[in-house]
């Protein structure tokens, strides 16, 4: 007879069926160590008020333009609100997402990732997107003191790349030692996963949980 390892759904089955579904908890409030500051609330109150009007159709791609649900339109919300001079996001991957905020806002966006954005068959983006829009096939996590200069002037900066943990709890350290030129808001995909709960639990920078009108899998953001 063949023994077959346990998982976490055999030991707790769903209560629900999903065409995607994630584990995660529900943490009490009382305990948590950092509340939201009037900037990010202010912010955040602004981005949900224009996402809730942006029409991302033109990417014309299901997800872009599911909100709330899919981040792509709170993004391009915080471009409106935050009107940025240069953001910085952490895994191109397709490009869906520089491409949601980029028409959105006048400033820079530099994206990173390990692999080149022409790598991906799925691709959304065409050498005519590069201008205001410049990739760097870089892993920021080692190679960060070649950009701490770049990254001092962001002022949004967009964390979408393994949510393990590990390499958010590792970046939002190294943000952390950037003298900025100005408060930048730091915006994190997944943060309900089950993986990235230690990491956004344990953040003690103002925080606000945005999962209601962003991702469905959890969108937050800090002030540093
Ligand atoms: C979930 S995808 C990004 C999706 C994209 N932001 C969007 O919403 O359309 C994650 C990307 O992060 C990249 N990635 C993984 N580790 C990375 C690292 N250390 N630095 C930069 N990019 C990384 C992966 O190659 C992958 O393309």
């Amino acid at each position: 007879m063949i023994w077959k390892k346990k998982t976490i759904r055999d030991l707790l089955p769903p209560p629900v069926k999903a065409s995607h579904g994630e584990y995660s908890m529900i943490l009490s409030a009382c305990d948590e160590p950092a509340k939201p500051n009037d900037f990010l609330i202010k912010t955040g109150l602004k981005a949900i008020q224009i996402a809730a009007k942006v029409d991302l159709s033109s990417l014309q791609n299901e997800m872009a333009n599911l909100w709330p649900g899919e981040h792509y339109r709170l993004l391009a919300g915080f471009m409106q609100a935050l009107k940025p001079d240069l953001v910085i996001e952490i895994g191109t991957s397709t490009g869906l997402s520089a491409l949601a905020m980029l028409p959105y806002f006048a400033g820079k966006l530099v994206t990173f990732d390990i692999k080149p954005w022409d790598s991906y068959p799925n691709t959304v983006l065409t050498p005519d997107c590069f201008g205001r829009l410049k990739q760097v096939v870089a892993d920021i996590s080692i190679d960060f003191e070649k950009y701490r200069s770049l990254i001092e002037k962001a002022d949004f900066i967009f964390i979408d790349a393994t949510h393990d943990g590990e390499l958010e709890k590792k970046l939002l350290d190294l943000f952390a030692s950037v003298q900025f030129k100005k408060p930048p808001i730091l915006f994190f995909d997944d943060i309900r996963v089950w993986t990235m709960l230690k990491m956004w639990r344990e953040i003690r920078f103002p925080k606000l949980d945005l999962t209601s009108f962003g991702h469905w899998s959890g969108s937050g953001i800090v002030a540093l």
